[in-house]
């Protein structure tokens, strides 16, 4: 049976971008087609200056939002990273598979380090290695798919590299995964700059559509989104990048091709208008279960620490493999 893996950082409220390019998927299809863990990978949390409260905080939202989404224990394993050793036992293996030159060259560090510098802070050291935890993250599964947005694919590209590595040095012990990105709406870009990826570590911005937004709140984004200087409604996304946005939006609500729809809008208004409301639609059941699951927070515990023994016996097997074959004594 094939095995997926994906998981979601708790550095901030979850966004649509994050709906749209992951979490739906696994909701409607991974679960039910495979092996599949979902993870609120907390650990990767640590790596840029944070508040302890707060990660705690969004661990179980994002936890009770996965849920909210639609991942069903009963077919999927839900659980947090940290309660799992195998990631960090891992995570060291591949630190010593990887070269620094890699790390660096992963264009998430590229710019998080260059923004951290600019503003005078040192960045640490675990946000050059973080691709490493990633990997260790997809590997311990024996996982074969990784379903992700786009920006996540250098990182899972690393993964595969590593996986390659490790089984040419030191004899088969990982399965070598693969990325998988939806066709629409792989990147959603942030409203207000639909240049730049629509992010939940952002400062909180009017472009970005957070999961729990209410309506109201999802209907002034949409509405005031950043358009383009012409008229026409096309679907280009190097001409017409905040067009083209709306357009993956409302194709991914919709289940309609971004292109097909641009035929039908004679004016940015009405395609707001429209983009809105299918966001609106597509939200409100998934905040309705939220308020449900929120009422039973000892729910939510029960799955995690569920999750987390079961994920833990799958992991377990592959990572003593993989101490026993770099040359570490069995104890
Ligand atoms: P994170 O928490 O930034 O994002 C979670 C998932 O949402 C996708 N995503 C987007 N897709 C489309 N448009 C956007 N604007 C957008 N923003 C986010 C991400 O691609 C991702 O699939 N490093 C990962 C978490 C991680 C992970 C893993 C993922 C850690 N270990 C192992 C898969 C497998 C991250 O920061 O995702």
């Amino acid at each position: 049976m094939t095995t997926i893996f994906s998981g979601v950082k708790p550095t901030g409220h979850l966004t649509l971008g994050n709906y749209l390019g992951a979490v739906r998927r696994w909701a409607e299809e991974d679960q039910h087609r495979a092996d599949a863990l979902f993870c609120v990978v907390d650990l990767h949390a640590l790596t840029m200056q944070h508040d302890p409260a707060r990660v705690r905080r969004l661990s179980r939202q994002a936890a009770t939002l996965l849920l909210a989404a639609g991942l069903d224990p009963e077919q999927c394993t839900v659980f947090v990273q940290s309660h799992v050793d195998e990631h960090a036992r891992l995570s060291y293996l591949l630190e010593c598979t990887a070269t620094d030159g890699e790390m660096r060259r992963m264009i998430q560090y590229k710019e998080k380090s260059a923004q951290a510098k600019e503003a005078g802070d040192s960045v640490r050291l675990s946000l050059l290695t973080y691709p490493a935890l990633m990997a260790a993250d997809i590997l311990a599964y024996g996982t074969d798919e990784v379903p992700v947005g786009e920006d996540q694919t250098q990182h899972v590209e690393l993964a595969r590299d590593l996986a390659v590595r490790f089984n040419q040095r030191y004899g088969h012990t990982f399965v070598v995964p693969k990325a998988t990105a939806p066709t629409v709406a792989a990147r959603v870009m942030d409203l207000q700059d639909p240049t730049s990826k629509m992010g939940k570590s952002h400062a909180e911005g009017a472009g970005i559509i957070y999961l729990l937004d209410e309506p109201d709140a999802v209907r002034k984004k949409v509405m005031r989104a950043v358009t383009d200087s012409g008229r026409d409604v096309v679907y280009d996304r190097a001409a017409s990048p905040g067009v083209a946005n709306l357009l993956e939006v409302l194709g991914s609500c919709t289940g309609q091709p971004p292109g097909k729809l641009a035929e039908g809008y004679d004016s940015y208004g009405a395609l707001k208008k429209d983009t809105a409301e299918a966001v609106v639609e597509l939200l409100h059941p998934l905040q309705e279960r939220h308020a449900a699951l929120v009422a039973d927070p000892g729910y939510l515990t029960t799955v995690l620490r569920g999750g987390a023994a079961r994920a833990r016996e799958m992991a377990r097997p592959t990572v003593d493999a993989a101490y026993r074959a770099i040359g570490l004594l069995e104890p």
